[in-house]
């Protein structure tokens, strides 16, 4: 005892020196309004301070990143004992994705070594680039709140908070959650990507070496952090870092925003209440039509009732039969004469081409001077039209911007129009094949790769229902005045409830689109779309259709010759010589490569949309050795093998098949039993 104390009183005024002269810094945004942001705030990239007060990091626009950071560094640690200093941090953020549950990639609150970061969007979030992801040198800490799961930095799932440093590998990370106070550890699920605000702790404790991450849908914090990782921070930071925040976007894309934010070192952060932040903006709600209505005096509304009374009526008498489940879809209903009109009377001259199901006219709308695509589609049995008019309710509200949009429709006696948005540039076929008059390059044919690819994950993953378009091929990708790729004919898409069983149907589509299981189960999968998109890659990339009965000396089934290749290692030589050789082998190769995987015989080895995209937009890896394609032994042989197969089973079964031959050129029965 009496050795101790002189050590202690000698302690004693050191310690309190020490905290006296830490220095503290401090941040506080209750929202972004004051008028001194410009000066204490550096933006970069997409961010941008709204009229709102609201720190907007990315919109929802593929491949941005944007940044925040105070304009100037704080010291966070002692020069002379190198130990970092505590820190503490809150702020509140909101993930709005493109399209639900479709969104990416993240944010991040960042400790860096320069406001200027010379990163990348997509998985490095804004925060890193290729050549320094994993340096020491590099002097970044971040808190990660990631909502794509990237193979190439082990991350757990799509929803997860992470703790970086120096890379995108986590140090540690956990499912996105917080423990719901005074019931020891039950954890609550939180969805970052739900649009809705969330509270943000982060501390660090330069005693304890710990650093906490806790996050909450309220003000109030949870007295347990989700993640709580014990490091020393200080060998990872200058004494001058500057502090904020990064997000990015890829193929996948969502709006980051940080509603507010405070930060302090040496010390707690000041508290956010969430009520007093600026809110985003709510999406319009749909029923104000109706609230309209009903204010209306009641005269007004029985003279409207008798005049839609009389309208319909008169309709009915037109032959122009409106139904109730008609005056309940989605899209605009269109006027005959109107379109009539529009199209010069479906003239010859307007005709832009024959689709699966019918002529397509080119139209110009009087009022609103828009050009549009008129569709003339003939139906026979009425329970056909009543099935393809409950499809085109719901294909009417699909929304993305690689689909051509269908606008609205018409029905009149025999006749069923549908108004889509007027592409162009036409068909994709008719720059590939045959003898076009101009050759798209490379560039633009990966742009219209990954936007087909990006917009059949929309339709498999990010609407309402699982959408499975039966027949994705070059003549139905049209693109528009900046040669932009976008899906079109969806006459033969089917749709689902997620999570259900895909109902046995007629087989349909295009022969060399055809996933081979198809005849045999009778069932379109989101994995036969991915068949066919292998189809397409190469298509693309070979200039070649799937199937060439007229190539005397190649192999006439696109994949076995492409395969073909592949074992000889003369992959090359099958990319369309029209290219000239400019292309980038890396992108070549990846494009002929995910073809092949993509349209494997077995549908378990193929990848889903969301792995096929992964692997287009450069976050996975594609894997070394690519399985044979086809199941059975032999290359050349294949097509007929097929064919037989696809034949005999046709008539094995009592359903009746069909299929358009590979010039789009209507829709051939071969069969109906
Ligand atoms: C830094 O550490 C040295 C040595 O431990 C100490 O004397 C000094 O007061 C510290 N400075 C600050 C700002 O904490
Ligand atoms: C902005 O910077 C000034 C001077 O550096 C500081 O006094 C002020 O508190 C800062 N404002 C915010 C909101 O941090
Ligand atoms: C904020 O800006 C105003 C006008 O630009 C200036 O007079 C004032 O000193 C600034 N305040 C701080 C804390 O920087
Ligand atoms: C999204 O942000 C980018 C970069 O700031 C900008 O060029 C683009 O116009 C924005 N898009 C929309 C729809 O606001
Ligand atoms: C990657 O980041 C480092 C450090 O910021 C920078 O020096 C380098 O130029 C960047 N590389 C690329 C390719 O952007
Ligand atoms: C890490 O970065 C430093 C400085 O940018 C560079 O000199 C060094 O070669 C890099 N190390 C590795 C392993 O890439
Ligand atoms: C990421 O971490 C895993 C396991 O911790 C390791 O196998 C992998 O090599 C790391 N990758 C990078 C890029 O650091
Ligand atoms: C919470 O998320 C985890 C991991 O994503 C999942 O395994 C678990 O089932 C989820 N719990 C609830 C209640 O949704
Ligand atoms: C971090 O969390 C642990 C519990 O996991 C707690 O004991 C500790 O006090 C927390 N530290 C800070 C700085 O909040």
């Amino acid at each position: 005892m009496p050795y101790f104390l002189p050590v202690l009183l000698t302690l004693i005024p050191l310690l309190i020196s020490t905290s006296s002269s830490q220095p503290t810094a401090t941040v506080f945004f209750p929202g972004f309004k004051s008028p001194n942001l410009s000066t204490n705030l550096t933006l970069t990239g997409s961010a941008e301070i709204q009229a709102n007060g609201i720190l907007k990091l990315t919109n929802d626009t593929g491949r941005l990143q944007g940044h925040a950071f105070c304009s100037s560094p704080f010291r966070f640690k002692n020069s002379s004992n190198g130990q970092a200093f505590s820190f503490s941090t809150t702020f509140a953020m909101a993930i709005v994705p493109e399209y639900p549950k479709l969104g990416g990639h993240g944010l991040a609150f960042t400790i860096a070594a320069s406001k200027d970061l010379k990163a990348l969007p997509r998985q490095y979030l804004g925060i890193l680039n290729a050549t320094n992801v994993g340096n020491s040198s590099d002097y970044l800490v971040a808190v990660e709140f990631d909502t794509v799961q990237d193979f190439e930095f082990q991350d757990i799932n799509d929803n997860h908070v992470g703790i970086d440093i120096n890379s995108l590998n986590s140090t540690a990370s956990l499912p996105a959650g917080y423990y719901i106070d005074g019931v020891g550890l039950v954890k609550q699920n939180v969805s970052l990507q739900s649009g809705e605000t969330i509270l943000v702790w982060i501390e660090y404790d330069s005693v304890e070496k710990l650093v906490n991450v806790t996050i909450s849908l309220s003000s109030k914090k949870p007295s347990l952090p989700i993640l709580s990782l014990k490091v020393d921070l200080s060998p990872f930071l200058q004494e001058f870092m500057y502090v904020g925040f990064s997000a990015s976007t890829g193929l996948l894309a969502s709006s980051h925003y940080i509603l507010g934010w405070s930060f302090k070192i040496n010390g707690e952060a000041q508290a956010l209440d969430l009520s007093s932040l600026p809110s985003l903006p709510r999406p319009p709600e749909k029923h104000t039509a109706l609230t309209v209505g009903v204010s209306v005096s009641s005269v007004v509304l029985v003279i409207t009732a008798l005049s839609v009374a009389v309208y319909i009526f008169m309709k009915i008498k037109n032959a122009d039969v409106i139904e109730d489940w008609e005056l309940e879809i989605g899209p605009q209903r269109y006027d005959y004469h109107e379109l009539k009109r529009a199209t010069n009377g479906f003239s010859d001259k307007a005709l832009l081409g024959h689709g699966g199901f019918g002529k397509v006219y080119k139209g110009k709308l009087k009022d609103s001077k828009t050009q549009v695509a008129v569709k003339r589609v003939s139906h026979e049995s009425k329970q056909g039209l009543r099935e393809f008019m409950s499809e085109i309710a719901s294909i009417g509200r699909l929304r993305h911007r690689n689909l051509v949009q269908l606008l609205g429709w018409c029905r009149r006696r025999g006749d069923l129009l549908l108004v889509y948005d007027y592409m162009a540039n036409g068909s994709l076929d008719k720059f590939l094949f045959d003898d076009p008059k101009i050759v798209l390059n490379w560039e633009q044919r990966l742009n219209i790769i990954k936007g087909v690819a990006s917009g059949l994950l929309y339709l498999h993953e990010g609407y309402e229902q699982i959408v499975v378009h039966r027949d994705v091929k070059a003549s139905n990708v049209l693109l528009d005045d900046e040669l932009n790729g976008k899906l079109g004919d969806f006459g033969l898409a089917k749709l689902y409830e997620h999570g259900s069983n895909p109902g046995t149907t007629r087989v349909v589509g295009t022969l060399g689109y055809l996933a081979p299981e198809l005849p045999k189960t009778g069932k379109a999968t989101t994995s036969s779309d991915v068949y066919a998109l292998g189809a397409f890659l190469l298509e693309v990339a070979c200039g070649r259709r799937p199937i060439e009965s007229n190539v005397s000396q190649e192999e006439p089934v696109l994949i076995d010759w492409v395969w073909e290749k592949f074992t000889q290692g003369r992959l090359f030589d099958v990319v369309d010589i029209r290219l000239n050789d400019k292309y980038k082998e890396d992108e070549m190769l990846l494009v002929l490569k995910l073809g092949l995987i993509c349209s494997n015989d077995a549908p378990m080895a193929r990848p889903n949309m969301r792995q096929a995209v992964r692997y287009l937009d450069g976050e996975a890896e594609l894997p070394e050795v690519l399985k044979p394609s086809r199941i059975y032994e032999g290359v050349g042989e294949g097509f007929d093998t097929f064919l037989h197969s696809f034949m005999s089973s046709t008539f094995d079964n009592t359903s009746s098949y069909s299929f358009t031959d590979q010039n789009g050129n209507g829709r051939t029965s071969i069969v109906s039993l």
